[in-house]
């Protein structure tokens, strides 16, 4: 017999056993002092808040975040590493940037991380954008050519391998929207960039997965879409439309080659038609939907959607997730809320085995500067300190029990204040653990 609904609905949100619990960034949101890199240059030309500078000066700091992430319960973090960095100049390797790395990724070995490295996340070094960055199919070789001497340097250090993040994105923001460098509008562009990343991502898999063992795939920024109203037909048609270029080219060009999916979950698109021929993507905010502070709608519901969409045997890994908020009392909302539906998804089939939240702490983000806060950890610009959010304790003690304990699911009915949440914990460790224990 089926257990009654309510004595279920009281139990707590069980995650399978093994699964990761990280947090996500890059080397150039985070590092600081990229000056060989493309987005360096061109950052330049843009005023000093719009510059990543030393950023959050991770570069020197690494222990003491890594030491953070570590006694916020996390078990796995996901890092890159700056081609810009490393091979500077055609062909020329910079030995101190090897060296750097090494001592990251040992660092997190050391600590008993799951270590997930990308290798390309948007930045690229200024020599190959002078070549014509993406749209060069010799960009391609290069990046080949730079893993094969990067990669058995760090391969004893790395579980698994992202070759491209959100390939889809950089082609939108910087060939179709035209503003991220190089800030090229052109849909041919685009296509050739589309076609070029593909085959650079087969070629990098092709090499990561014959050195063997570690699983090798992309980190995929899928989009959840509906239509505002289901009897119009031409809405239906932009949702399937949309879904099929964003969500599911890069893997109709690259098939069989993803061990895993790495999705990054950010966006939920309306179509609404209103009395136009063609539908337009509605703005959230115009429509009382709750956003973040850069206007991306909060959707939890859509995580869940896009899951069940992409699911098929392969192992699923969220590789980002996160809110920009100054308000932390939203950034811990959504966690439960978000979790939550990552915990339905499981619960239907789809085989999630981690979560890295978007990100550690503050970072540099793109085109916007420093003003988005994504960070579970503040960081204060002027100093450099670290100061943890509250939010993180949320997140932490979800991570070490791998669960979201019921007593969380229930503060979704209210407003969630920080003073409740530090309550959890000024309550001291016995009171935590009784919120745990339901
Ligand atoms: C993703 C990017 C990541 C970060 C987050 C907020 O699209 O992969 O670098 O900027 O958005």
């Amino acid at each position: 017999m089926e257990p009654p609904k309510e004595q279920h609905d009281h139990g707590p949100l069980k995650f399978p056993e093994g699964f990761l619990w990280g947090s996500a960034s890059s080397a150039h949101q985070v590092e600081g002092g990229n000056v060989n890199s493309d987005w360096w240059e061109w950052e330049q030309k843009h005023s000093e808040e719009k510059r990543s500078g030393d950023a959050t000066d991770q570069y020197n700091r690494f222990e003491e975040d890594i030491t953070l992430a570590q006694n916020l319960n996390l078990n796995s973090q996901r890092l890159s590493i700056e081609w810009a960095r490393i091979e500077p100049k055609p062909g020329i390797y910079d030995e101190t940037a090897i060296i750097h790395y090494k001592q990251v990724l040992k660092s997190l070995k050391d600590k008993h991380f799951k270590v997930m490295l990308t290798l390309w996340h948007f930045t690229l070094p200024q020599w190959v954008s002078d070549i014509g960055g993406w749209e060069n199919p010799l960009t391609g070789e290069y990046f080949v050519r730079f893993l094969k001497r990067v990669v058995p340097e760090i391969d004893r250090f790395v579980d698994f391998w992202v070759t491209l993040n959100e390939p889809g994105v950089y082609i939108f923001m910087a060939y179709l929207e035209g503003v991220w460098p190089p800030q090229k509008k052109s849909r041919t562009r685009a296509l050739y960039v589309l076609w070029n990343l593909a085959q650079a991502h087969k070629k990098a898999y092709q090499y990561l997965h014959l050195r063997g063992g570690k699983p090798v795939g992309i980190a995929q920024n899928l989009q959840s879409y509906h239509s505002s109203h289901k009897h119009s037909l031409i809405e239906l048609f932009s949702v399937y439309f949309s879904d099929i270029i964003a969500n599911h080219t890069f893997y109709n060009l690259t098939g069989g080659c993803h061990d895993f999916l790495g999705i990054n979950y950010y966006f939920h698109r309306r179509f609404n038609r209103n009395k136009r021929l063609f539908p337009t993507i509605e703005e959230a905010e115009n429509q009382h939907r709750e956003v973040s502070d850069l206007g991306w709608e909060i959707f939890p519901e859509g995580i869940f959607d896009v899951l069940e969409d992409i699911s098929n045997h392969k192992p699923i890994y969220i590789t980002e997730c996160g809110i920009a908020s100054t308000n932390d009392d939203r950034r811990t909302r959504f966690l439960i809320q978000y979790l939550s539906e990552v915990y339905r998804a499981i619960g239907s089939g789809v085989r999630v085995k981690g979560f890295f939240y978007w990100s550690l702490t503050d970072n540099f983000e793109w085109h916007e500067g420093f003003a988005p806060r994504f960070g579970l950890v503040e960081i204060d610009y002027k100093t450099l300190k670290r100061t943890i959010r509250p939010s993180a304790y949320v997140y932490s003690e979800i991570a070490k029990h791998n669960k979201i304990p019921h007593s969380l699911l229930r503060l979704l009915g209210h407003t969630i204040r920080v003073e409740e949440v530090l309550c959890y914990m000024h309550d001291g460790p016995k009171a935590l653990c009784e919120h745990f224990n339901d």
